[in-house]
């Protein structure tokens, strides 16, 4: 079996694949959430080690229970995070995530440096709040003593690859959602660094996602349970790899991704690197050798999970779903949108506030339900209107809880007037990350054919029309934008 590691945000999983990519067993546990400070979010980085540990020993212990031997280990995880390391490889304090906003100041500096355009076209994206490279700027204007004691920058899942070999290592997926990776040439760019005054020699050397990164240090096989000098294959970010459990290839670039879960992602995988020459989506490297355009919305099935907390905590899911069903296409007049926490793509404002609008004393929950999902719907919508002249995508592959609701799938469809397909199994980073393994397990000739080998087909699901709901979207938007129209909004 092949096993594969995300370490996510709540918690890390673990999963071994058989070589016909069927989940064998898998193991789980879950680490606390920091928030020192409004707008701060943290995690120990040693929580992350003990729970992978904890779960790896669960997982062998299942497996050695079927007598399936591992034969090698990808890494997948959360994105952006900052690890600051000492000389000495020790933790110099807790990891900034990616959904941390106190880099605001960092990145007006890095912007004051390097001009938008010039940032977007070295690599693919402009300056942005939760990326890593904003963090060490803030690190050495905020806590300079920590600074100076730093010596490696690494990302979350690569620090987790550190410990299990001793080597630190990146590759291209994960490293692009730094901020200082050139894309064209997949490594550090070394003018950018420089302009800001930053040594290239705090980041690992980038290989490959597919290559082996190091073998599992001799001391950890007691505590993992894992065989002694398996390979650890360097894998891919969370985004990347969940796609290459979904079989998305740059080789297929009309086949993208949709995921309704706490936030929104649309994935277009792309063959050579088109940036949005506003930023306004994330243009990153594909673990297969690709690239891809990424369009997260930070409210999603999230804000779902709000309104039943808040207005409706009795209430199942499902109830919910069923009243907004019989409501008409523009929820007779209200819209909700969905800023919740503020909104990457495409509005990149990390200030703005959601809002409900049109209401009247006819409305009820019904109403509301189904503006959210509208509103969600039409946010996805706007991301997706930038990536699509940039892309070849003519159809999503959906995942995430959101997904399993035909009425807030068919919305999406209509809303970004794209088929949708509901994808039949539910894989996920982990099962990436150990596809992402396979070929240097010599399981498959090379990652195209594992996951041509493995990977899901989906269901199409009938588009349910959000015309009016677009419409009203647009217009609730240019209240909150007047000097402009924003992303993916019609001109006029
Ligand atoms: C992507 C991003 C998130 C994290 C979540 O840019 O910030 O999807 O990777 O783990």
């Amino acid at each position: 079996v092949t096993l594969g590691v995300d370490l996510g945000t709540s918690g890390v999983k673990v999963v071994a694949l058989d070589d016909a990519g069927r989940l064998v067993a898998e193991a789980g546990r879950s680490y606390p959430l920091l928030t020192p400070r409004p707008g701060w979010t943290e995690q120990r980085p040693q929580d992350w080690v003990a729970g992978a540990l904890e779960a790896l020993r669960e997982l062998t212990g299942k497996l050695a229970t079927m007598n399936a031997l591992p034969v090698a280990l990808g890494l997948s995880g959360q994105m952006h995070g900052l690890v600051a390391l000492d000389a000495h490889g020790e933790v110099v304090r807790p990891a900034p995530l990616w959904n941390d906003q106190r880099t605001g100041q960092a990145v007006a500096w890095i912007e004051e440096r390097i001009p938008r355009a010039d940032l977007i076209a070295r690599t693919g994206n402009r300056a942005v709040t939760g990326f890593q490279l904003p963090k060490l700027v803030w690190l050495r204007e905020t806590e300079g003593e920590a600074f100076a004691r730093t010596r490696h920058a690494l990302l979350p899942k690569d620090y987790l690859g550190y410990v299990l070999t001793g080597e630190m290592r990146s590759e291209p997926s994960d490293a692009s959602g730094v901020g200082a990776l050139n894309l064209a040439k997949r490594g550090w760019d070394a003018d950018l660094l420089s302009v800001l005054d930053l040594n290239r020699a705090l980041f690992p050397e980038v290989v490959p996602s597919t290559a082996v990164i190091g073998t599992l240090r001799a001391e950890l096989t007691g505590a993992t349970g894992l065989p002694k000098g398996l390979p650890i294959v360097a894998g891919g970010g969370d985004n990347a790899a969940a796609a290459v459990a979904l079989g998305l290839t740059s080789r297929r670039p009309e086949v993208g991704s949709v995921s309704l879960g706490t936030s929104g992602v649309v994935f277009a995988p792309l063959t050579a690197p088109t940036p949005d020459p506003e930023g306004r989506v994330h243009l990153f490297a594909h673990a297969d050798g690709g690239y891809h355009l990424l369009g997260v919305t930070l409210a999603c099935a999230g804000a779902l999970q709000w309104l039943r907390d808040k207005l409706a905590p009795e209430v199942a899911f499902d109830t919910l779903l069923g009243e907004a069903a019989g409501v008409p296409d523009g929820a007779d007049g209200v819209t909700f949108l969905p800023y919740l926490a503020g909104e990457r793509s495409p509005l990149m404002d990390p200030d703005v506030r959601g809002a409900w609008t049109g209401l009247s004393l006819a409305h009820g929950r019904a109403h509301f339900t189904r503006a959210l999902l509208e509103g969600t719907a039409c946010a996805l919508a706007d991301a997706f209107e930038v990536m699509r002249p940039l892309s070849r995508v003519s159809s999503l592959l959906a995942t995430g809880g959101g997904a399993r609701s035909d009425l807030w799938l068919g919305l999406v469809s209509g809303a970004l007037s794209v088929q949708v397909a509901r994808s039949e199994s539910e894989p996920g980073a982990a099962d990436g990350a150990a596809i992402l393994a396979m070929p240097a397990a010599g399981l498959h000739a090379n990652l195209e054919a594992a996951m041509e080998a493995l990977c899901p087909q989906g269901t199409p699901v009938a588009a349910e029309p959000a015309t009016v709901a677009r419409r009203q979207h647009a217009e609730a938007l240019a209240q909150l934008y007047p000097q402009h129209a924003p992303a993916g909004q019609p001109a006029s």
